[in-house]
């Protein structure tokens, strides 16, 4: 079955970086004017660095309202904060020490805590006091997600326990490759999120797309009461069964 939400086909990876910036600004700016701040979960992974640079960039560096912007993360590794894995790190480099956002906004995960375990029960206990709650459970503004090639998002990874946790709304989780200890946040948080895309860059994203269009991949579970949006390439497009998709978005 094709895949839930709108899927955005963009020509490259620079398109597909620059069509996830507007939306994320547009989501901002929607969520600013309806209740005065930006509640947003980071990804992890490699793809956001490029679009962390782009959100630096003009016209986003001046137009996004940052002072009101509160970060939160979709998951970590179980490394120190300044690790070159750590994707606090990798946002705090390219995007938060860029932009106007003060530290008392910014939400990270905890992965050098000795106990991963309670560190994920204190983010879950955080995330409850600091957000408003839709049906029960935390609610961000919007989450941005990868796609790993076996189907994992966030560290929700295939087989994993994690993928049953209901509460707390942040548990821990094992990689199949390093670092392996992981902090994520499960389901239902995801699919409590008024806005949720997925960046999902190149050919070797093929079959991990493939698998969630037939329900066999972790990141299938993610489709909530929000919006869902896919912002793809036509590399990782290329096996997607075929339906109404938005046409390719330029630079
Ligand atoms: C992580 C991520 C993970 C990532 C995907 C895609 O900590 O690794 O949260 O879910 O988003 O594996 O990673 P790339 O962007 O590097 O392809």
């Amino acid at each position: 079955m094709p895949l839930r939400g709108t899927v955005h086909i963009a020509d490259d990876a620079d398109s597909v970086i620059a069509a996830t910036a507007s939306w994320i600004a547009t989501c901002s700016a929607t969520a600013i004017a309806d209740h005065g701040r930006f509640t947003v979960a980071l990804p992890g992974g490699t793809t956001p660095r490029a679009l962390y640079a782009r959100l630096t960039q003009a016209p986003f560096n001046d137009t996004i309202e940052w002072p009101l912007w509160h970060v939160y993360f979709g998951d970590e590794r179980a490394c120190a904060p300044t690790d070159e894995a750590s994707n606090y790190n990798l946002a705090q480099q390219m995007l938060l020490s860029k932009v106007n956002i003060s530290e008392s906004h910014v939400f990270r995960m905890h992965g050098e805590a000795e106990n991963l375990d309670s560190a994920a029960r204190d983010y879950s206990e955080m995330l409850s006091t600091t957000l408003p709650h839709t049906h029960g459970v935390p609610q961000l503004d919007c989450i941005i997600l990868g796609l790993g090639e076996d189907g994992h998002t966030a560290s929700l990874f295939p087989g994993s326990p994690a993928l049953d946790v209901s509460t707390p709304y942040a548990t821990t989780s094992t990689a199949p490759y390093p670092p392996h200890p992981r902090i994520t946040l499960t389901f239902p948080v995801l699919n409590a999120a008024t806005n949720v895309a997925f960046m999902v860059v190149g050919a070797q994203k093929r079959n991990a797309l493939h698998l969630v269009e037939t329900d066999e991949a972790p990141a299938a579970q993610v489709h909530g009461t929000g919006t869902l949006t896919w912002f793809m390439d036509r590399a990782a497009a290329e096996q997607l069964t075929a339906q109404g998709h938005e046409q390719p978005t330029g630079k």
